[in-house]
Parts: structure tokens; sequence; C-alpha cells
């Protein structure tokens, strides 16, 4: 089985979602703000706009949703969990397999010597630098108009080609690559599966679409599962 998951599996647990009301684009200038050329510029901004988001999220906890997808990969004997997200809320519930394909906002890592590292304080202030070399440290998530980590890709690639089952869970599913990996699996004779409040441009593909919220619907979905 393989899972993909977007920012409405965390809606209900008070991480706003990108491109639905309230979402954080509406409100805030994200596109401006997570990409290398804005950091380059004022790293100190980019900070702040970190910093906010991190203070955000440290208040948060996983919700029903994320922790039965943990309690289903127990159940299920392959199984990888491919999240977009990047609040560690997928970890803090327990998931084991999981790619967290656009980084994680509580690793930091270093612009001169890569080093990756987890710093749970929410506000870094706007100038951390590496313990190891004193380089400039930035949140180790992916930026507008930078590439994955090819390792997490090739494995999401490789999820989503092999498995028999694909959820795909609170995405609108315009982003690339992950928009692709429901289709790869769907070539592959995969059943897919959507769970989202709304249709989304992946529904026409899907063998079924299930509306409703993640917080209602995927706690059931795993109750029932055997
Ligand atoms: P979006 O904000 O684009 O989409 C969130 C999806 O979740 C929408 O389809 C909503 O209908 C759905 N949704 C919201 N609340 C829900 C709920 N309670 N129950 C069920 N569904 C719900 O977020 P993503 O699809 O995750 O990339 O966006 C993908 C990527 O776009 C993000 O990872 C981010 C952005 O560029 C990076 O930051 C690199």
């Amino acid at each position: 089985m393989a899972v993909l998951t977007g920012a409405g599996i965390s809606a209900e647990s008070g991480v706003p979602t990108f491109r639905g009301k309230g979402g954080l684009w509406r409100s805030y200038r994200s596109q401006d703000l997570a990409t290398p050329e804005a950091f380059a510029a004022n790293p100190s901004l980019v900070w702040e706009f970190y910093n906010w988001r991190r203070s955000l999220i440290a208040v948060v906890d996983c919700n029903p949703a994320h922790r039965a997808l943990a309690q289903l990969e127990t159940k299920v004997p392959h199984f990888t969990l491919i999240s977009q997200n990047v609040d560690g809320l997928h970890l803090r519930a327990g998931s084991k397999n999981l790619l967290e394909i656009h980084g994680n906002i509580w690793k930091v890592r270093c612009t001169k010597c890569g080093s990756i590292t987890a710093n749970y304080t929410p506000d870094l202030g706007t100038s951390p630098h590496c313990h190891r070399c004193a380089g400039l440290l930035r949140p180790h998530v992916v930026w507008f108009g930078e590439s994955l980590d090819y390792k997490l890709l090739q494995s999401a690639f490789d999820a989503s080609r092999t498995c028999d089952v694909m959820l795909v869970i609170g995405t609108s599913a315009v982003v690339q690559p992950s928009a692709s990996f429901p289709v790869e699996a769907k070539s592959r004779g995969a059943m897919v599966a959507e769970i989202n409040l709304e249709p989304t441009p992946l529904s026409s593909l899907a063998d079924m679409t299930i509306p409703g919220k993640v917080g209602d619907i995927v706690p059931r979905l795993v109750e029932n599962w055997s």
C-alpha cells in the first residue's frame, strides 16, 4: 500500500492549507518567501516567516487521521507513506516508513557544510548559524523552484509503481511530482482511492472518491481494515 498526503490531513490539527479558504497563500506571500532567491536576498525575512510557521505548528498536535495512518501501517505488510507536508505530524503520530518529500520544518540545513539537524525550538532567530562551521542555516524544506531529494523521489515513485492500493488524502493534486504518483500507481494497475472535501484533478482518474473530512473518514477506514 502507498499513501499520499497533503495539507488537508493536517487542516483539522489547525495547520493552514495552501490553496483552500484561509490558506497560507491566501493570507501570506509564501510564494515570495519560500524561494532560494528570497533567502539569498533577505534571509532574516525568510527566517521570520519560518519562525512564524514553526510557532504555529509547535502548538498543534496530530489528529485522528494521522494516528489512523500510523495504525494502518501495522496492519499492512508493505506500507509507504509519502507526505508533501513539512509539519512533522506524521512522525509525531508514529508513522515509520515515511517519505517527507518536501522536507521537514523542524529540520535545518547548513548552507555551507550541508549538515542537517532537527531543532524543535520554534523561534531560531533571524540568522541562525551552524554549530560546526558557522555557516548560515536554512529551513530543510523544498522551496519553489528547487528540486526534491533524488533518493526520496525515487522511493516515492517505486512505492507508487509497486503498490496494490494507493490512498490519496487531503491534497489538491496540482503540484508535481506528487500529482504523478497516483497516475503511476493507476497505470500499474493499483486501486486508487481519494479522500478529500472536494473534487480534484485526480478525481476522474481515481477508482473511488470519498468526499468528506479526513478526521471522519480515515479512522473509520482503518478501523474496518482487515
Ligand atoms: P493544498 O492546500 O493545495 O490542498 C489541500 C487539499 O486538502 C484541498 O484539496 C482541500 O480540499 C483538502 N482538504 C482541506 N481540509 C480537508 C479536510 N479536513 N479533509 C479532507 N480534505 C481536506 O495543499 P497540498 O495539496 O498539500 O509545497 O499542496 C501541495 C504543495 O503545494 C504543498 O506541499 C506545498 C505547496 O507548494 C511546498 O511547500 C514545496
